[in-house]
């Protein structure tokens, strides 16, 4: 068994989780890689509060053992703001009925007080950790902090990884730009050293880790753990068309692209006529989250019909090297044999 800070401060068998992907790390694949030894993530960004209520009685009722949630918290998002809100409500109420009933029940993104509550709901459900992205707010981490929560912050750049630092979370992902995802500049090889030599806290990295080669080489970076998202779409237990789970299977390096076309930032997903028509019209884009009303109907037809061309489907560079599907408690469990041979043979001999 492998043991880090991260086994230990949880309580886990494998430094492995799965990480907090909107819409595909629903409670089944949470609950299958907790019970697994890894720590599942629940990947909570857009839903609405009773479908967040729902999914997190669903994990408590499969499993015992640690799962986390994940929260964006940025202030465009937390704002009470009406003024902020209004772009956004515009591009809501320009949407016909066939395409809100598509967004219905994960448009937390779009709905203002949603992510508020989303927050309550957590705290009260004080789930073994909070994995925030974007933003780390003092008040956030202190009421975690009062009911035990850790919280963990995923960050893509040394200065974001300082950030989060400061305001006191309690574990760090470095997320390479090899992510599928929202993802930045700089590869998993140089970010997870870099900010290892920054910060206190324990550091997981994440992106680019399919097998067990790249936790073993996580671990070797000096990290305490993997955090794994492409790997785990084409499993059983992920949400998700069986077009989109097949692409990963077919993908290569050349199939992913960085677009800002989705949510308004950055992001890792399958290239496809809706990125490409959209970095061809020159058009700006809402922002964030206004983009997401923008393009949400679309990639709703992704995840729900499995429009390749149209669909939005983030997609790290793993996709090369991800060939079958497997369930998920398989992957995590193969993961951590795996690294723990390659560690014990290049381990020096006395
Ligand atoms: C389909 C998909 C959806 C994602 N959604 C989120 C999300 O909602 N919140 C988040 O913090 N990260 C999200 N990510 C990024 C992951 O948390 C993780 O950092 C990333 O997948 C790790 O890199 P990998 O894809 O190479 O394993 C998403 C990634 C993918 C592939």
């Amino acid at each position: 068994m492998i043991q880090t800070a991260l086994t230990e401060a949880l309580g886990i068998a494998h430094p492995i989780c799965s990480a907090g992907m909107a819409r595909v790390a629903q409670a089944e694949l949470v609950v299958a890689v907790s019970n697994a030894g890894g720590m599942g993530c629940l990947g909570s960004a857009g839903f609405m509060p009773d479908t967040l209520r729902d999914q997190i009685e669903t994990i408590k009722r499969g499993t015992d053992k640690p799962f986390a949630a994940n929260l964006l918290l940025p202030d465009a998002l937390t704002t009470e703001d009406e003024q902020q809100w209004a772009p956004v409500r515009e591009l809501w109420d320009s949407l016909d009925d066939q395409e809100r009933t598509k967004l219905s029940g994960i448009e937390a993104l779009l709905t203002p007080g949603a992510v508020a509550d989303q927050v309550q709901i957590v705290l009260d459900a004080a789930p073994t950790a909070v994995v925030l992205t974007f933003a780390t707010p003092d008040w956030f981490i202190r009421e975690c902090k009062e009911r035990g929560i850790q919280v963990f912050a995923l960050v893509g750049s040394v200065g974001k990884a300082r950030e989060a630092s400061a305001a006191g979370v309690d574990f760090i992902v470095a997320q390479g730009t090899e992510a599928g995802g929202h993802t930045g500049y700089v590869s998993t090889m140089t970010l997870v050293p870099a900010v290892i030599d920054e910060v206190d806290q324990p550091v997981l990295a994440a992106g680019g880790i399919a097998d067990g080669r790249g936790l073993a080489a996580a671990l070797a970076l000096g990290a305490a753990g993997a955090w794994v998202g492409t790997r785990f779409i084409a499993s059983p237990e992920a949400f998700g068309h069986s077009a989109f789970k097949q692409r990963v299977l077919d993908g290569t390096f050349k199939d992913t692209t960085i677009t800002h076309s989705y949510s308004g930032k950055r992001m890792r997903a399958f290239a496809n006529k809706w990125t490409s028509e959209w970095e061809a019209s020159g058009a700006q884009t809402s922002g964030f989250p206004g983009q997401y009303a923008v393009a949400g109907p679309r990639v709703e037809t992704g995840y729900q019909d499995g429009d390749l061309d149209f669909g939005m489907m983030p997609a790290g560079q793993t996709i090369q090297l991800v060939h079958e599907s497997a369930p998920a408690g398989h992957i995590v469990e193969q993961m951590a044999a795996q690294a723990e041979a390659i560690l014990r043979r290049i381990a020096p001999r006395d």
